[in-house]
């Protein structure tokens, strides 16, 4: 399918979805005030890889919080591919050093906004074209 709908009104605050798309595992992600607060606190000079990896936005948009979420007023909402940018593996949830995702397969460590924070992998974790069609609604692709 070139696209997708997910419904994910039953995604409250802290839970998470995994569902297919292409034949990849992409992760729907309600994520917690906390978490959206401290990928916020951390500065764009700290990122091993500064691009936000957005299909949605220019390929040079910085990696800031916002950047990497579904947007203005979606900021909670996270919808990433979810292949480990080093080898390709699926990195497990609300795991690793900085609370986001965790690669077991050679150790790369996401943090809550799916941005790689150490480990092997190059680049953050990619985000797809979404668009909400709705509150409830999401279309990946
Ligand atoms: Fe994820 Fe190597 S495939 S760390």
């Amino acid at each position: 399918l070139a696209s997708i709908e997910v419904d994910i009104s039953s995604l409250t605050e802290g839970m998470s979805l995994t569902v297919k798309w292409r034949g990849r595992p992409v992760f729907i992600r309600n994520r917690t005030a906390k978490e959206v607060e401290s990928a916020k606190a951390t500065a764009i000079e700290e990122l091993k890889d500064p691009i936000a990896r957005n299909a949605n936005l220019d390929h040079d948009q910085a990696a800031t919080d916002l950047a990497r979420s579904a947007g203005e007023g979606k900021e909670n909402w996270i919808v990433m591919i979810g292949v480990c940018t080093h080898l390709g593996c699926v990195p497990l949830g609300q795991a690793g050093d900085f609370s986001g995702w965790f690669c077991p397969c050679h150790g790369s460590h996401y943090d809550t906004a799916g941005r790689i924070r150490k480990g092997p992998a190059p680049e953050n974790l990619a985000i797809p074209p979404l668009a909400f069609i709705s509150d409830t609604v999401v279309r990946i692709g």
